[in-house]
Parts: structure tokens; C-alpha cells; sequence
């Protein structure tokens, strides 16, 4: 009966997101939050130690904090709605994640997909070119637990980040959005960057979307043990 196996699994791994679509998922609980997400002091640092982080690595100068942004940035997250809000500044969006620090990670790591040399917009790049863009001068978030599972709204924790002035601008990205510069060469500021090294596996940031991806990387892990089961009975049977 086990020779169903190998074909089973092969199958699942083609279509983890069959299986993802139909069943729900698990999300760290608020009791075990990370504390980046629940202390407003430590949340407000760590969103600018990965920033300011990134932004040297890429020449452009460090962000200050932004209360008009971080206020508004507090609203909109308090709506769960995993959606741009239509508002006049950059806005980057993430959910789910295990805490705020991986929240700009993933962010960031779109680098190894940017092209430098192009100099363009894309949909899988557009986070990180928004967190180094040089014309950027004050950043503001907020994050709420939404908890959302299956019922429309952003999981886990949201987080947003306004930024002011505006990135992204069509026809400013080269001279915004810099390679990476050798240590020596990067602006003044705090130094030991420590964001670089732990950079997450791509799987954790799915290309093509607004990067909800913990969200939806948990919930194929799991839809595929699930799956597994499924098969093993089938096969039994
Ligand atoms: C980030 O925090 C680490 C550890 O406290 C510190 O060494 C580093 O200078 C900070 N980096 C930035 C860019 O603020
Ligand atoms: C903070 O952001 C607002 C936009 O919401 C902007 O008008 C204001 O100038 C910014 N403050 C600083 C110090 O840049
Ligand atoms: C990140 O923010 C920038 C600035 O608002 C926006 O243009 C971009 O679409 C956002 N990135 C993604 C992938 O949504
Ligand atoms: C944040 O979460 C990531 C991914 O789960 C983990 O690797 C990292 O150690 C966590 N960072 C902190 C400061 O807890
Ligand atoms: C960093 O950027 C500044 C201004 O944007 C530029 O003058 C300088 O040459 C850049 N440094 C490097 C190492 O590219």
C-alpha cells in the first residue's frame, strides 16, 4: 500500500496551493507575541535598525521617525484589511510574520531580485526599493494582531510603513535606488549592521504578491502534512 507514496508526495508537492486554498492555518498566538510587536519603544527601534540597516548597505542616509506617519500608519492597520489605504505616501504592507524585525527582512531580501542596472518598478522588487530610496527622509508604522484566519482579514500581525517623501517614483529609480557599496563607502551613521547575515530563505517571502508570506508559507507547511495524511489513509484504505 505504500507504494501510493512517492507519487502521492510528488503530487503534493506540485500543488501545495490546492491544498492551501481549502484549509485554515496556524499563527503564533497573541500571548507569545514577540515583544518588537508589542512594545511600542522596541517596535520603533527595531523597524529603524533594519531600515537604517538596509538603507546604508545602499547608500542612502538614515530614516527618522515620522509620528504624523506612524498615527496614520496605526489607523490603517487597525482595519485589517490587507490593501494599500489609498493614501499620499509610500506605504509597505506586511502580515503575519513572527515579529517586526522579520516584517522589514523579507522587505529587504527583494534585493536579490532587484536589477540595478535597469532601474525599474516591479511588483517583487517594490518594497525593498521603497525601504533604500534616497529621496525618503521619515518613516512611520504601526502594526496590530488581527488574527485574521479565513475570514478575509490580514493575518497575524499587520504591519505598515508610511514614507515620506514618497519612493517609487517612475523615472527616479536609478539615481534612488543604489547596489550595495562596500562597508568603507557607506555613509556615516551606526555601524555593525546586523541584518544582512540572517537574511531569510526566499521561500519566505513569495515573489508576485504584496508579501503576506508567512501567512501563506505556514498554511501550505501545514496543508501539506495535512495532505500527506490524507494520502497515507487513502493509501491504506
Ligand atoms: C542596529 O542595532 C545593532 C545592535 O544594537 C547596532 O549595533 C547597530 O548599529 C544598529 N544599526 C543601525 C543601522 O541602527
Ligand atoms: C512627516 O510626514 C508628513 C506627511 O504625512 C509630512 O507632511 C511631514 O513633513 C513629515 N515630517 C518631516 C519632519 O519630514
Ligand atoms: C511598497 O511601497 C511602495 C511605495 O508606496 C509601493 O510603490 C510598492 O507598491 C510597495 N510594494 C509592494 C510590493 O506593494
Ligand atoms: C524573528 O523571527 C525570525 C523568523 O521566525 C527568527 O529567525 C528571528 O530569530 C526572530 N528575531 C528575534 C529578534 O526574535
Ligand atoms: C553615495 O551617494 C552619494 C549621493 O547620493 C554619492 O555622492 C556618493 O558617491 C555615493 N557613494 C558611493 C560609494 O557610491
Amino acid at each position: 500500500m505504500f507504494a501510493h507514496l512517492p507519487t502521492a508526495l510528488v503530487l503534493l508537492l506540485l500543488t501545495p496551493s490546492t491544498f492551501a486554498s481549502t484549509l485554515s492555518f496556524h499563527l503564533p498566538r497573541a500571548d507569545q507575541a514577540a515583544a518588537d510587536y508589542t512594545k511600542d519603544d522596541l517596535f520603533k527601534n527595531t523597524i529603524l535598525n533594519v531600515t537604517n540597516t538596509y538603507r546604508k548597505q545602499h547608500n542612502a542616509t538614515s530614516l527618522k521617525w515620522n509620528d504624523t506617519l506612524a498615527d496614520y500608519a496605526k489607523d490603517w492597520s487597525e482595519k485589517c484589511n490587507f490593501e494599500h489605504s489609498g493614501g499620499p505616501n509610500g506605504e509597505n504592507l506586511s502580515s503575519g510574520y513572527a515579529n517586526a524585525s522579520q516584517s522589514i527582512i523579507v522587505w529587504g531580501h527583494e534585493r536579490v531580485d532587484y536589477d540595478f542596472k535597469k532601474g525599474e518598478f516591479t511588483h517583487e522588487t517594490g518594497h525593498f526599493s521603497q525601504l533604500v530610496w534616497k529621496a525618503t527622509k521619515t518613516v512611520g508604522c504601526g502594526r496590530t494582531e488581527c488574527d485574521g484566519q479565513d475570514n478575509g482579514r490580514a493575518p497575524g500581525w499587520f504591519v505598515v510603513c508610511e514614507y515620506y517623501p514618497p519612493g517609487n517614483v517612475i523615472g527616479s529609480f536609478i539615481e534612488n535606488v543604489q547596489a550595495q557599496v562596500p562597508e568603507d563607502e557607506q555613509p556615516e551613521g551606526p555601524s555593525d549592521p546586523d541584518v544582512p547575515e540572517e537574511e531569510p530563505d526566499a521561500k519566505e517571502c513569495p515573489q508576485g504578491g504584496d508579501c503576506s508570506g508567512a501567512a501563506s508559507m505556514s498554511m501550505s507547511r501545514w496543508a501539506w502534512s495535512a495532505g500527506v495524511v490524507v494520502w497515507v489513509v487513502m493509501g491504506i484504505l
